[in-house]
């Protein structure tokens, strides 16, 4: 069982292969069809179709006006991928601590703001959505943007409302590991009309069409081409940061994939809720297992286990994933953080004690419905013998 298979259904290979044969790759009715499937979802007023996730976050941050030595506000505990966006645009980000939940919390943001800051941008890490409204509270008194990045909880409601549509604007990603795997693209939205009028974005290029088979083969299919893995995946270069993303228009056939998956939202997060209630019933009551708590509403990405407690020298964490593995479960652990990577060390500036002490002891437990019920139990199974 391979990491975040795709959800992917007949529709999907159909509208790809369409979009192909009928040469709709770059332009094509399904852009517009998805701005109005989102806007129907999403309550916003103004929608920009991107080739990436990053390039809608590097849009927002430009239509919140940040430039030049501005300082933007990010968790250390994420991805690296919404640096990038930052960078590119000369601005400075600033890490911030996490709270319990491994998201940013109103003070994480508080203990780090500056005369200097100028936006806040707010992931709701693994689907589960964070305080973005007491976050907004403290950001708005300051005059300070902020920042939906729904990217990993598409779907998830806060008090209701859906993730991504709080803030100044927000965004959402169809890239690899999200709740709807497509074969790339992103959405800024705001809810303020004209939000990112002036931006133009260059036009997809038609190369868009090779996600398609790479996100088949390297993903989709994982189960089969896994032991060409080493061979298919582009090799990162560890001194610099990964600056480089899609900065163009969303592609109509990536329009076109994503539009069949979001058909299927409902379903695909009623599903991983059910793997994280098996999860929370097989793992939950376990002393040296803490679940992570999903709140209401959350898209539950994954299960995040942190493994208790640390014993001098006994990496418990990596015992279980390598049991995981050995069985055929294809699991990792969690984020390091940002500000320990080498190529963004030059931007650190306070221990962030939460984060550095959790780390090392996270593992993320599948939630896709490509992980069946059983198999989800397996996993469970396996863990608890691991600790035992
Ligand atoms: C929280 C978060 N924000 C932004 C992004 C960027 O999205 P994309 O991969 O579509 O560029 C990611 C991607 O992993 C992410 O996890």
């Amino acid at each position: 069982m391979p990491l975040a298979v795709p959800y992917w259904n007949g529709e999907t290979y159909r509208a790809a292969l369409q979009a192909v044969f009928h040469g709709r790759i770059v332009v094509g009715p399904e852009v517009a069809q998805l701005k109005s499937f989102i806007l129907s979802r999403i309550d916003a007023a103004d929608l920009l179709l991107c080739g990436s996730g990053s390039l809608a976050l590097e849009i927002v941050l430009t239509s919140c006006g940040i430039g030049s030595d501005d300082e933007v506000v990010i968790p250390s505990f994420c991805c690296t991928a919404i640096v990038a966006p930052i960078v590119n645009l000369g601005a400075v980000p600033v890490f911030a601590d996490v709270g319990d939940e491994l998201n940013m919390t109103a003070a994480n943001v508080a203990d780090v703001l500056t005369d200097k800051s100028k936006a806040v941008i707010v992931p709701h890490l693994f689907g589960n959505p964070a305080e973005i409204e007491a976050i907004e509270k403290i950001a708005r008194a300051k005059n300070i943007s902020v920042v939906d990045d729904a990217a990993q909880a598409l779907g998830a409601t806060v008090e209701g409302r859906a993730a991504g549509s709080f803030g100044d604007a927000g965004i959402i990603s169809f890239g690899a590991e999200k709740v709807c795997s497509g074969i790339g693209g992103g959405i800024a939205a705001s809810r303020r009309e004209h939000f990112f009028a002036g931006i133009e974005l260059p036009r997809a290029r038609s190369a868009s069409a090779l996600n398609f088979p790479s996100t088949l083969i390297r993903r989709r299919w994982r189960r089969w081409t896994f032991p060409l893995d080493s061979l298919l995946r582009p090799k990162a270069e560890p001194d610099e940061p990964p600056l480089s993303y899609r900065r163009e228009g969303m592609a109509n056939i990536s329009a076109a994939v994503a539009l069949t998956l979001i058909r299927t939202l409902d379903e695909n997060i009623a599903a991983r809720r059910e793997r994280v209630r098996i999860y929370r019933e097989l793992l939950g009551e376990t002393k040296q297992l803490r679940l992570i708590a999903h709140r209401r509403g959350s898209a539950c990405l994954t299960q995040v286990v942190r493994v208790l407690p640390r014993r001098s020298r006994e990496d418990t964490a990596a015992r279980i994933i390598d049991a995981l593995r050995a069985d055929g479960y294809e699991v990792q652990g969690s984020y390091v953080p940002i500000h320990l990577l080498p190529p963004y060390e030059r931007w650190r500036r306070i221990s962030l004690p939460n984060t550095e002490n959790v780390w090392p002891d996270l593992i993320e437990l599948p939630c896709e419905p490509e992980v069946s019920l059983r198999d989800a139990e397996l996993i469970a199974g396996i863990v608890l013998r691991t600790i035992k």
